[in-house]
């Protein structure tokens, strides 16, 4: 096993989608603001290149959030990595506010995320996936002073070492099947809907179903109805119908960056009352659009007397069996507690994803991060896993939090604040490791 040079960075950051861009982000504007010396990064995606869900890429799909919550605005107004920059290097400032629209595709979206990246690719490796976090060999956790990152490079499987003082975990959400069923060549998850249905020939798709009633399976259901417009579509909905996302105005203050304080300094009472009230903000709910535009689907064919777009309401799926080509899925409905069965080319399933988790990649170390009542990890206000004395090095979430930080953790609706107050940590930390605490808030004082 190599190392990755000598050099031990101040931090490296686990997976670069849109979190650890902006964290890279973030540190490159503090170092042309700030007189400390560069706080050194780099960074490991296992995929081969950038890209934010592009199995979810579809025609037409919207961003969930205005394009003012990017990458730096909201942390700083005029930074050079906003998507309005982006916009006017593209020479497409006016045309896009002529569309006097909030919510760019999706598309768009990625566009500006890659060229983003262009400027911090420098920073980044690709094909290299992270299998563990772990103090040097031969060294307690406590004397530690930095940690240990094991690399697999996903081609030839050779793996290196790579030192930081700091980590940031941002490993994104983990898909999730129902329990008992396998994913295969045609039985999908969401999260690999493109790859999965490019890889078939459309002539051969002449029944599929989508499980899920929340956005992804709204805009697959979409897609599938008008890219084959010979087969039959089934949506398999556990509500009656799909339900709106509520983005109005009083609805969207819970994703403001000041809602984080709130959450995390609130009583479980008032995060009970965040989750209670306000979940039908982004799970299991719909973009009004979407909805809309399914519904026309469907009345049109009843007004030309041709089905092929079916809603299964208060249905949920029990077992898939496959065997060859065929799939046989068992359904149960709540609307007359009777079972069905449904035989389908493909199959997928849009039923969401699980958080961010950091244990798997912390392994023994995690012994030393603190848990909550509820076994939950305790996090600081500042994103750190909150760990033992001495444990000195920082490990810092991005994702994974919903339980501490509230609902924007696995959005990206407070990306900019969140990296800017990590890198925040980690330099204030490091100062006063070098200075003492009392010189490290005198500096602090100074640059304010
Ligand atoms: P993200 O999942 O984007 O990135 C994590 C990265 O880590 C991935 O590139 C992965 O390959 C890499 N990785 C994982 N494990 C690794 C390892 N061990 N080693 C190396 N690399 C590893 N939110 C919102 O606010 N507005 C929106 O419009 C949308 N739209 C949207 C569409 C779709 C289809 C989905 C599924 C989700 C959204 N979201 C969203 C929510 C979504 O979580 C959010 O947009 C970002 O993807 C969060 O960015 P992250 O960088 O945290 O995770
Ligand atoms: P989601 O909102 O969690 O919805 C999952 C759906 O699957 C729910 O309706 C759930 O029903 C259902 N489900 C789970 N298990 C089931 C089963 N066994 N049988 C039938 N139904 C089952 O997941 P998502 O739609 O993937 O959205 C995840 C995140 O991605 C959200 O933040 C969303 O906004 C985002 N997203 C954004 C875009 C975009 O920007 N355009 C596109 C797609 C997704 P229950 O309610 O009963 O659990």
């Amino acid at each position: 096993m190599g190392t990755f040079g000598h050099e031990i960075y101040d931090v490296v950051g686990i997976g670069f989608g849109p979190s650890n861009l902006s964290l890279a982000i973030a540190l490159e504007e503090h170092q042309a603001n700030e007189r400390t010396r560069p706080v050194t990064a780099a960074f490991f995606e296992r995929q081969p290149a950038f890209g934010w869900h592009r199995n979810m890429l579809l025609p037409s799909t919207t961003m969930q959030i205005s394009f003012l919550k990017d990458l730096a605005t909201f942390r700083n107004p005029v930074s050079r990595f906003s998507f309005i920059s982006y916009l006017h290097t593209s020479g497409r400032l006016p045309q896009f506010v002529n569309t006097q629209d909030f919510f760019p595709t999706r598309q768009e979206f990625h566009q500006y995320l890659e060229w983003a990246e262009s400027s911090v690719t420098d920073r980044v490796s690709y094909g290299s996936e992270v299998t563990s976090i772990r103090p040097p060999r031969g060294i307690g956790a406590g004397d530690a002073e930095h940690l240990e990152i094991e690399v697999r490079d996903v081609h030839s499987g050779a793996t290196r070492l790579v030192r930081a003082r700091n980590v940031t975990v941002s490993t994104g959400l983990v898909p999730r099947m129902p329990k008992g069923v396998e994913r295969d060549e045609r039985v999908w998850h969401s999260s690999e809907f493109l790859a999965k249905f490019r890889r078939m020939d459309p002539a051969g798709l002449n029944s599929v179903a989508v499980v899920g009633a929340g956005q992804s399976a709204a805009e697959i259901a979409r897609f599938l109805y008008d890219s084959l417009p010979h087969a039959r579509v089934s949506a398999i909905l556990p509500a009656y119908g799909y339900s709106v996302a509520d983005d109005t105005p009083f609805a969207n203050q819970v994703f403001d960056p000041g809602a984080v304080d709130e959450y995390y300094f609130g009583s479980d009472q008032t995060r009970e009352a965040f989750w209670r009230y306000h979940k039908n903000t982004n799970y299991s709910v719909v973009d009004d659009e979407v909805i809309r535009d399914l519904y026309r689907r469907s009345y049109e064919e009843e007004v030309r007397s041709s089905r092929r777009l079916f809603f299964l309401n208060l249905t949920r799926v029990n077992e898939v069996k496959r065997s060859g080509d065929e799939t046989r899925v068992s359904l149960h409905s709540l609307l007359d507690d009777g079972a069905r069965e449904l035989d389908v080319d493909a199959l997928v399933f849009a039923t969401g994803y699980d958080s961010m988790e950091p244990s798997g990649l912390l392994g023994d170390l995690d012994r030393h991060c603190l848990r909550d009542e509820a076994g939950r990890h305790r996090v600081g206000r500042d994103y750190r896993l909150v760990t033992n004395p001495e444990l000195p090095c920082g490990i810092y979430l991005q994702g994974g939090t919903e339980h501490s930080h509230g609902l924007t953790s696995s959005l990206l609706s407070n990306i900019a604040v969140r990296s800017g107050e990590i890198a925040d940590s980690i330099v204030q930390r490091r100062t006063e490791h070098e200075f003492g605490r009392d010189v490290a808030l005198e500096i602090e004082r100074e640059t304010l």
